[in-house]
């Protein structure tokens, strides 16, 4: 993987920041793109990569994310679809723009930015889209009716470019993590215990953990080693596969 090209969404935090950080020990050019600057800026610096500050909700940001990568590393080898974000509240009370932002940032934005980086692999013959989906693409929870009909359409996103991309050594591919220990879960417990009326340990154990068969959270390093395999010339005939890291939720 050595000098190729890899924008990581999201990544000046949990998942996104692991992964930053594996694909550039393995050689890669990293752009980390997110919105925040300060953790941006931070993590780049850290890892010996460069940020590059994008409000992926906004589609004219998510070309000018993919045209400023092309000009400074000449083309956007992999594209980890990464950025997130979760808004918890029964359907009733569901604000209507967190349901838009939620299906930019996790829906919109990935078709985007593939979209642009795609004439680039196509002309390189080599291209590794990775889009970090969710144990919530593939079974559902109540109260986050945008994250994961976001999640859900990513894998239909997922399949039908690893169809268009087949004949040009483009694969595209999904990761479907549960629970993983990050910001992200951190700042849900307390909403979960409100909405669901229980104690904040509780949802680590009776809500995060209840479907799960090895009762642990999931480490940010554990969904970049497997980013890393798939971006890799070793998973070349990978492709269109929705891959879990869930401890056995959906085994049953
Ligand atoms: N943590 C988990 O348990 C878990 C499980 C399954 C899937 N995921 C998915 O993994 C991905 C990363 O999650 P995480 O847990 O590392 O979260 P995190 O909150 O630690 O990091 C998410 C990053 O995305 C950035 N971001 C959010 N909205 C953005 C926007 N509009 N434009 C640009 N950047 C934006 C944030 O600034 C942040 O740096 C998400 O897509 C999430 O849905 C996480």
């Amino acid at each position: 993987m050595q000098n190729k090209v890899a924008v990581v969404t999201g990544g000046a935090s949990g998942i996104g920041r692991a992964v930053a950080e594996k694909l550039n020990e393995l050689g890669c050019k990293v752009v980390i793109a997110d919105f925040n600057p300060e953790t941006g800026n931070a993590a780049a610096e850290a890892i010996g990569a460069t940020f590059i500050q994008a409000d992926l909700s906004d589609a004219e940001q998510c070309r000018s994310l993919i045209e400023q990568t092309a000009k400074l590393h000449g083309s956007v080898d992999i594209l980890v679809n990464n950025a997130g974000f979760q808004h918890i509240s029964p359907i009733e009370d569901f604000p209507v723009d967190q349901w838009n932002k939620l299906l930019a940032v996790m829906l919109t934005a990935p078709f985007l930015l593939m979209r642009y980086s795609w004439p680039m692999m196509k002309q390189n013959r080599w291209g590794r889209v990775i889009n970090i989906a969710s144990v919530h693409a593939m079974v559902a929870s109540p109260f986050k009716a945008g994250y994961i009909s976001a999640k859900h359409g990513v894998i239909g996103l997922t399949k039908t470019a690893a169809l268009e991309g087949g004949e040009f050594g483009i694969t595209v591919n999904a990761i479907c993590p549960a629970y993983v220990r990050t910001p992200l879960v951190e700042n849900q417990i307390a909403d979960q215990a409100r909405t669901r009326g229980i104690k904040e340990d509780q949802v680590v154990t009776d809500v995060m953990l209840k479907n799960a068969a090895i009762k642990k959270l999931i480490e940010p390093e554990e969904v970049a080693n497997l980013v890393a395999f798939l971006a890799s010339d070793l998973a070349s005939s990978i492709t269109g596969s929705s891959m879990t890291i869930d401890s056995g939720w959906t085994a049953q």
